[in-house]
């Protein structure tokens, strides 16, 4: 197969993957999530391939990615043109920026459009943004943005007792550390940096443990919702959220994530999903429950839409959400990349194929409509 002056009726869509999941898909490696995808294409005629920054040849513009060939039942290597939609599924890796920036120039020029964002959302303006909303200002965290900056930390622990500290420019629990005062002078801090860490020490050193783990990074400080408890362990929503084949959203799943006890976070830990979770296990009354999904549904459209105005469309986003220990709805934060761990580990493959076959349909719903995200 070779690029060149090729011209498909339908899009020819890339889907944006690191090099190791490039790798890992030639080496035939079992990947159920990725091959749902390739439901439109066959043989040597395909719809969709991937491709990692490492497969762009910029001077012959050409991408030389994977793709799978139905017949064969495998995945082979084969050179594409530039795609018309393309999908993110990983970051491009920060010393990669200059590349990476060099790729959607290239996209732009040809007028590629975008199934989702292909930046991670900044939880400051993300919380800003929807500040501004009556109606959701009701369900944020009180949240301070700071850089080095140790008396807002005092006084958010003055008014909340506990806090969060959460980068900016974060994900998967990675870069967030629990905060709380435990006596007058001794404060307990736990993290999940390579394995749960927890210290109780005294304000000079929560300083300094923070400026460690923070470095020059900006960050937020947010109070603490006091989350459910599920077997010892904090219990929060992931809202899966796509827009179909026909632009409409959809909430695709609710999984509850439980995690591990003593943990500050959620992340990578169990899952379930919503109705099993607050129906079969907790006993939830179904009035309830019901009221509390209709919420959800009305919180999360809220939220896509306004992010939609303010970065521009987008086919998906994950919004993380928190229920406290008064069952009071809370938003915790807006992911643009769901690696749709939770939600396949609550609801099994099919929801999650059906997430993916959304973002095909969505794609092609975006080459059918011509307008889309600019990158
Ligand atoms: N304000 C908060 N109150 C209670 N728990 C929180 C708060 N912020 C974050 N968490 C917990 O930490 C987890 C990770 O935080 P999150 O904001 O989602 O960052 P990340 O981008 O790393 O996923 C959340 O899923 C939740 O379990
Ligand atoms: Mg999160």
């Amino acid at each position: 197969m070779t690029a060149g002056t090729c011209r498909l009726a339908v899009p020819l869509i890339g889907v944006f993957v690191s090099p190791g999941s490039l790798r890992s898909l030639l080496q035939q490696a079992p990947g159920g999530d990725f091959q749902a995808l390739c439901g439109g294409g066959s043989g040597d005629d395909p719809l969709l391939y991937f491709f990692s920054l490492d497969d762009v040849d910029f001077d012959r513009q050409q991408i030389r990615g994977a793709y799978y060939h139905r017949e064969k039942g495998s995945w082979k290597r084969g050179s594409f043109p530039f795609p018309g939609v393309v999908y993110f599924r990983n970051d491009a890796p920060p010393q990669r920026a200059e590349a990476f920036r060099c790729l959607l120039d290239h996209l732009n020029r040809r007028q590629a459009q975008a199934v989702n964002y292909f930046f991670g959302l900044n939880k400051w303006e993300v919380h800003r943004l929807l500040e501004g909303d009556p109606f959701l200002r009701g369900h944020l965290p009180a949240t301070v943005c700071c850089r080095r900056d140790g008396a807002l930390l005092e006084s958010m622990l003055d008014r909340y007792g506990a806090v969060y500290l959460k980068a900016c420019l974060g994900s998967r629990g990675r870069q967030v550390v629990k905060v709380l005062r435990s006596s007058d002078r001794l404060y307990e801090f736990s993290h999940c940096q390579g394995g749960l860490k927890r210290g109780r020490v005294r304000r000079e050193q929560l300083a300094r443990e923070v400026r460690h783990f923070f470095q020059d990074r900006e960050y937020i400080i947010q109070q603490a919702v006091e989350l459910m408890t599920f077997d010892g362990g904090p219990v929060d929503l992931r809202a899966e959220v796509q827009r179909n084949g026909r632009g409409e959203l959809e909430l695709v799943g609710i999984p509850v994530r439980v995690g591990h006890k003593q943990a500050p976070i959620t992340t990578h830990a169990r899952s379930f999903p919503f109705e099993d979770f607050f129906g079969a296990a907790l006993h939830f009354e179904p009035a309830f429950l019901e009221r509390l999904r209709e919420e959800i549904v009305c919180l999360v459209q809220r939220i896509y839409c306004l992010i939609e105005s303010r970065y521009g469309p987008c086919g998906e986003l994950g919004i993380d959400l928190a229920l406290d220990k008064d069952r009071r709805l809370w938003f915790i934060e807006c992911n643009s990349r769901s690696a749709r761990v939770s939600l396949a580990k609550a609801y099994g493959q099919d929801a999650l194929h059906r997430s993916f076959l959304n973002a095909l349909a969505y794609a092609r719903h975006l080459s059918r409509m011509g307008s889309g995200l600019e990158f």
